[in-house]
């Protein structure tokens, strides 16, 4: 009864250029080590859940993406969605799905971009979700200590009551998704929160609760196609209805509301590899604190230190005199700017898909 729904529809801007809506960051090899972060995320889980209960949601151009890189070869488990309309809709479709299938459900939704260092205490948590969640009428979710007032992550604050029999459970007490700079400063100092790492675990029937509960709109276009589920009249109900949802995460949605929210607070080496930052804290530094992926074989540096080097290998690049920048080539396009500037990318890439 346990099942994984990897979602690999979203388009990681603030890693632009090198990810585009062409090909976002869960299909690239952000860090260099030989796979892409979706096949990690998809090796992962295979460990624990057997290959036919997982599916990947993604957005209809990705699907050969997603076939080729996961060389899954039975196509109803890769789903195309017809629009881009954040995980809400994603989730709802998808638990929806699921019920036809099974009513006994258990599953895991997860991002299909992040980096966890360490596997086995990651399976190890996961498991213990899926336990708890067959067991009780809980929204799990995966909590990191926080590091920084970061804004981009959702902020958990946990109670010390707990689910019974499964003690490292707490209920949740507030769900505060992307609070601004001086609320998630406030956070942080305050030590009670968590990062929400956006891995959810829940049976079936708890999520479709919540989700008529607080979702109504979105909870009825699913419930209308539920006997077109898996099977032939599906792509049309798709094409019909998927596009009319509206766009929110399930964060907004379900998590800031619901009261049946739990968290685990975890510790397996988590990133969700949002930034070039990110990316420079977990690579292996030279000497002067340059990061060079994927490789230091085409670039020479004279006097420079803190650089995020990333360009394709074929390009000769000579830095000289030149500290804590980013430097980015791909998809014909170079980003040359301050590290400490780089969560401003996100409004260069809106202007530049004008320009370019
Ligand atoms: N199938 C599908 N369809 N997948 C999607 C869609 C969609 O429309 N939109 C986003 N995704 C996928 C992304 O590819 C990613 O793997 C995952 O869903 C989460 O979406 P993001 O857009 O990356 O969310 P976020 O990073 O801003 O915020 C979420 O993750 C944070 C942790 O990384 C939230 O859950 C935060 O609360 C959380 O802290
Ligand atoms: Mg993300």
């Amino acid at each position: 009864n346990h099942y994984v729904i990897i979602m690999a529809g979203g388009v990681g801007s603030r890693f632009w250029p090198v990810s585009r809506t062409s090909l976002p960051k869960q299909f690239i090899d952000v860090l260099g080590t030989g796979k892409t972060l979706i096949q990690n995320t998809y090796d992962r889980f295979k460990q624990i859940v057997p290959e036919e209960n997982i599916y990947v949601l993604t957005n209809h151009k990705y699907v050969t993406l997603v076939q080729e890189q996961l060389g899954i070869t039975d196509m109803t488990r890769i789903i195309g969605e017809p629009a881009m309309r954040n995980t809400a809709p994603c989730i709802a479709y998808a638990c929806h799905k699921l019920h036809a299938l099974n009513q006994q459900a258990t599953m895991v939704i997860a991002p299909s971009d992040h980096l966890i260092q360490d596997t086995h205490q990651f399976l190890e948590d996961v498991k213990q979700s899926l336990e708890a969640a067959e067991n009780n009428k809980a929204l799990i979710t995966l909590g990191i200590k926080p590091s920084r007032p970061d804004t981009g992550y959702g902020y958990i604050q946990a109670d010390s009551l707990t689910l019974p029999n499964f003690n490292a459970f707490h209920k949740v007490s507030a769900f505060k998704e992307k609070p601004d700079a001086k609320t998630a400063q406030q956070y942080v100092e305050s030590g009670e929160y968590l990062w929400n790492a956006g891995i959810f675990v829940w049976n079936v029937q708890t999520i479709l609760g919540e989700l008529e509960k607080y979702e109504e709109q979105l909870n009825a276009i699913f419930l209308y196609g539920k006997d077109k589920y898996n099977t032939a009249e599906e792509e049309e109900f798709l094409q019909q209805y998927y596009p009319t949802c509206n766009n929110i995460s399930i964060d907004y949605a379900i998590m800031e509301k619901s009261n049946l929210v739990y968290v685990l607070p975890v510790d397996f080496g988590w990133s969700d590899l949002g930034t070039w930052t990110s990316v420079y804290g977990l690579s292996p530094q030279d000497g002067e604190g340059n990061v060079l992926i994927p490789d230091a074989n085409n670039v020479i540096l004279y006097n420079s230190s803190n650089c995020m080097v990333n360009v394709p290998s074929y390009k000769k690049v000579v830095l000289k005199n030149l500290h804590n920048y980013i430097v980015v080539e791909a998809n014909d396009t170079l980003l040359i700017c301050p590290i400490d500037t780089e969560q401003e990318v996100k409004q260069v890439v809106a202007d530049a898909a004008k320009q370019f």
